[in-house]
């Protein structure tokens, strides 16, 4: 193996890689993306599909990234490429990689932007803004939406917001992934827990959680369209952190002698459950206050604050739940650049601190496209046919209901066929049932699962079926 491609980079324990990987797979794909994509999907049956991906493929494919990294030592595709070769296969599977650190590019250009109204949230929490709201119990719902619905549509303020965000988010990359970002996380992420629940709760009392909780957990199959498959496939790869580089890279520095599989299924309970709790907190005050679970982005933006405005120290509490949505948002920006950065520094040889600017500022450029989609600015309205109708829902389709499940197939696919299987098992050291149902996951359940999702939502089925 090359040894100038190598990584030296190490995470000091164990309990500091588990942190580092939750912090990226935490973000705002649980408590901003989850909650309304499932209400756009007809809520319990979507919930389901969801956890099953999660749990056949998504956990598998988390195990092979990280085993893919690890034995690599490098970035994603020289990683790949040096694992291929080591077992007698092509170089070229190094798209797998190369593709991750795209998906990962795209998806931070808008979910920056998205961070940056977390930024905003903070402010007008601190400012008292939910609270005044509040005041008038007839127009609480309409005034936060307003507030909201002021946001999106101001460019300026949207391009400040992104801009503060991404330029802190540059600034850690530059100093280096780890340090200050272990201590955070270590307080952060519980602190995040806990306020979480506690929102639960109060949303239990003051909003109707019955009609929540059946809404999320009743299973109607016949609100679910393949579409919505395709969503939730989509989303368990999108909230794990996977096939977008980040899992490899993070693979790239994991210490010997970690449980690969361990760690994983630790990091995924970790994840689905803080998707839970927040929907759980964001639907009782939907259902109490007539809001449309299928409202869209703005969801989460515009049910918590209504909470926050009539809860005791509301406007404290929600200063602190929208900083922690920043601070999760953040560990999860800060994986995405760091993909991209190392890229730049293992592949044109930049020092991190250029990598990480000139990453940064190209991602900030593509991050233009979701803020005047939003604006509604006309150049970024571009119909995408099924991929939608602006720049920010195509990025949001192209990366998460394409390029990853595609990357997650590609991936299962090596890690499961392409690889030597003594490699494979060495690094996983698992007992031998374990590993045979691991590699049963990779080699037939995960690859022809999302094969048959994609299948269905671009109807080759139907097509199939017609012409026989
Ligand atoms: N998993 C993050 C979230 O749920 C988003 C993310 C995707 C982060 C891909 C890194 C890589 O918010």
């Amino acid at each position: 193996m090359n040894s100038d491609t190598h990584v030296s980079n190490r995470w000091s324990s164990r309990y500091a890689y588990v942190l580092a990987a939750t912090g990226a797979a935490v973000g705002l794909g649980n408590i901003w993306k989850f909650p309304y994509i499932m209400g756009e999907n007809g809520g319990g049956a979507f919930v389901f599909v969801y956890l099953l991906c999660v749990l056949f493929i998504g956990i598998p494919i988390m195990m092979a990234e990280v085993v893919i990294g690890k034995r690599g030592r490098s970035t994603p595709a020289n990683a790949v490429a040096l694992v291929a070769k080591e077992s007698g296969h092509s170089s070229h599977w190094s798209i797998i990689g190369s593709m991750g650190v795209l998906a990962g590019f795209l998806i931070l250009s808008f979910y920056i932007v998205i961070a940056g109204w977390a930024a905003a949230y903070v402010f007008y929490a601190g400012s008292g803004e939910f609270s005044a709201a509040a005041a008038d119990p007839a127009t609480n719902a309409e005034v936060i939406g307003n507030l909201f619905g002021d946001l999106v549509s101001s460019i300026p303020k949207l391009l400040a917001w992104t801009t503060i965000t991404m330029a802190a988010v540059i600034y850690v990359i530059s100093k280096g992934v780890k340090g200050g970002l272990e201590t955070a996380v270590t307080y952060l992420m519980p602190a995040l827990f806990i306020l979480l629940v506690g929102i639960m709760l109060y949303s239990a009392v003051v909003g109707d959680f019955a009609a929540a909780f059946s809404f999320m957990f009743d299973i109607d199959f016949s609100k679910l369209t393949i579409e919505g498959v395709l969503v939730a496939l989509g989303h368990a790869f999108f909230t794990l952190s996977l096939a977008s580089g980040v899992m490899m890279v993070y693979g790239a520095y994991l210490p010997e002698g970690v449980s690969i599989a361990k760690t994983s299924i630790m990091i995924a309970i970790a994840d689905t459950v803080v998707a839970l709790i927040a929907g759980l907190a964001i639907y009782p005050i939907v259902f109490a206050h007539g809001l449309e679970p299928s409202a869209g982005p703005g969801l989460l933006f515009q049910s918590l604050p209504i909470a926050f405005g009539s809860m005791p120290m509301g406007d404290f509490f929600g200063t602190l739940f929208f900083i922690m949505i920043l601070f999760a948002a953040f560990t999860s920006a800060i994986a995405l650049l760091e993909a991209s950065a190392a890229y730049l520094e293992e592949r044109q040889k930049l020092s991190r601190v250029k990598a990480a600017i000139i990453a940064g500022v190209v991602i900030w450029i593509f991050s233009l496209g979701t803020v005047f989609s939003l604006a509604g600015t006309e150049w970024a309205q571009i119909n995408f046919g099924f991929m939608g109708d602006n720049i920010f829902a195509m990025f949001d389709y192209l990366t998460t209901n394409i390029l990853m499940p595609l990357g997650g197939l590609l991936i299962s696919i090596f890690a499961g066929w392409v690889m030597k299987s003594d490699v494979v098992k060495k690094e996983f050291n698992l007992a031998q049932w374990q590993f045979t149902l691991v590699m049963v996951l990779l080699r037939y359940i995960a690859p022809l699962g999302i094969l048959f999702v994609f299948a269905n939502s671009v109807g080759i089925l139907d097509f199939i079926k017609q012409s026989t």
